[in-house]
């Protein structure tokens, strides 16, 4: 069971970072690192054994970067990003790579539409999905409509219900939830028609 630490960096506009780790082989990853950094260190702190596997990011807009080379000093991890993010990655990333982590693994998939550069993160045990500016609670980010339409109906509909949604702004009503109750919820999720999202979108 992979524990999730969910930490209010501040930032730009209430963004969120994340720590992720495995107990049963220590292995971690932080999930963009922004913001308040400290906050990053002190939660990494209650792991001095861990693994430093990943540091993943959901797009290379500033404020989801903005923390990267301040983290990688004591997190010293291989950075995970989109081949059109503008950060070096020293592995090339292709959709639906699977990374390996603890016994399981990282999936990444490629969501565009916010950002040309925009992956979620989602667990192999399908119990967290990192969406970045992609998919947030209640709502989604500033996008394309065209091509965030074909991302919410054919990607993210698809994506297990038991996944908790870890977006990068603390934008909600509630700071997480799942993606099957965002399902219900979230209109940019659930509407079918083209025009009716189009519309929506234009009210961001
Ligand atoms: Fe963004």
């Amino acid at each position: 069971m992979f524990e999730v630490a969910q930490l209010r960096v501040g930032g730009f506009d209430d963004n969120f970072s994340y720590v992720i780790y495995d107990p049963e082989s220590g292995d971690a990853a932080v999930v963009d690192p922004t913001g308040d950094t400290s906050k990053i260190l002190a939660k990494l702190s209650d792991y001095p054994e861990a693994n430093p596997r990943y540091i993943l990011i959901t797009h290379g807009h500033a404020d989801h970067i903005s923390g990267l080379e301040e983290v990688r000093k004591y997190f010293p991890a291989t950075v995970i990003a989109h081949p059109q993010c503008r950060i070096r990655s020293s592995i090339l990333l292709k959709d639906r790579m699977r990374l390996p982590f603890g016994n399981s693994y990282v999936e990444c998939i490629f969501t565009p539409g916010h950002a040309v550069s925009s992956v979620c993160y989602l667990l192999g045990d399908n119990s967290a999905l990192f969406t970045g500016d992609t998919l947030f609670i209640g709502c989604c980010g500033y996008c394309d409509p065209k091509t965030m339409f074909h991302t919410m109906r054919e990607i993210l509909y698809n994506l297990p219900d038991s996944a908790v949604v870890y977006s990068g702004h603390d934008y909600g009503e509630v700071p997480f939830d799942t993606l099957g109750n965002q399902k219900k919820v979230n209109p940019f999720l659930y509407l079918t028609n083209y025009q009716e999202f189009e519309k929506a979108v234009k009210n961001l």
